[in-house]
């Protein structure tokens, strides 16, 4: 076990909290600007070529592999679905049916997850993902998901919380997309754990697609955004695209999907 002097702990607790004040006022921002903007569910629909609203980048060839990969899991009825960094929960809803399991969300920021129990049934808690350990003594998952929901975390102190919440038979599944510091960096995602076996994907070119095509959808629809009073979500979005396509240009920028399932012993 690792002895923090108290300063240490408290210097890092407060680092943590104004990281995530910061980070989920914005992404607060952000879904007011979307909440019932029928530009976004348009924008949504050509660039993840879905009518789901969202805010990810994930797209139709990212999805029909995650569907892939959940459709092997043997889902009996009763079983948990908890989406880390479920955002507006759009997704969160539609895993839970199509599998016919109960689904949670967890996010940051108060604005999502006020607007996600609005408008579902399902359960929505605010809360930090870093913060999980020996939360939920009492309930176990199938299936544990995050698309692109999980900033600022110990990986490793994260994975070891959640594989003990994952049911047996169950999978963690996971997108996310790091910027490096150095273009032969380790992602810290794509370590070696003991204790799981994992399988990932990399989809780096398709993110820079991505960018590209949103940036083309977005300049389409900029006086549609405009008309509807929605700048604000369209500027974000903007900014998003140039952002990731610099740490493109630069080689930088990785995009994985990840699964881990617990390892069989013996
Ligand atoms: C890019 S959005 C994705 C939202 C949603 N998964 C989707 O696909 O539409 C990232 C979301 O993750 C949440 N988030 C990021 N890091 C988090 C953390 N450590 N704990 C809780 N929520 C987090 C943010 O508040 C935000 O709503």
């Amino acid at each position: 076990m690792t002895f923090w002097p108290r300063e240490h702990f408290k210097k890092f607790f407060l680092q943590r909290r104004s990281f995530q004040k910061r980070v989920s006022k914005a992404f607060s921002n952000f879904y007011s600007s979307i909440d019932s903007c029928q530009t976004f569910a348009s924008f949504c629909s050509e660039v993840h070529g879905r009518e789901v609203p969202q805010f990810n980048l994930v797209n139709k060839e990212q999805w029909e592999t995650f569907l892939c990969e959940a459709d092997k899991i043997f889902f009996n009825e009763g079983d948990y679905l908890l989406d880390l960094g479920c955002g507006l929960g759009y997704l969160t809803e539609e895993i839970s049916a199509r599998y016919n399991i109960q689904g949670f969300g967890m996010d940051f920021s108060t604005t999502a997850v006020e607007l996600a129990n609005r408008r579902s049934s399902l359960i929505f808690e605010e809360r930090d993902v870093q913060n999980l350990k020996d939360k939920f003594c009492d309930r176990q998952f199938k299936l544990i998901t995050s698309f692109d929901g999980l900033y600022g975390s110990n990986w490793k102190e994260t994975l070891k919380a959640l594989l003990s919440v994952l049911s047996p038979g169950g999978k963690i599944m996971i997108f996310q997309s790091t910027v490096l510091k150095n273009r032969d960096d380790k992602i810290p995602l794509l370590e070696d754990f003991e204790m799981v076996t994992s399988k990932a994907w990399d989809f780096t070119e398709s993110e820079r697609a991505f960018y590209e095509h949103s940036k083309g959808v977005l300049e389409k629809m900029k006086r549609q955004f405009e008309k509807e009073g929605s700048h604000k979500a369209f500027s974000i979005k903007e900014k998003e695209c140039d952002k990731g396509l610099f740490w493109h240009q630069k080689g930088l920028a990785k995009r994985n999907f990840v699964t881990f399932e617990r390892k069989l012993i013996g």
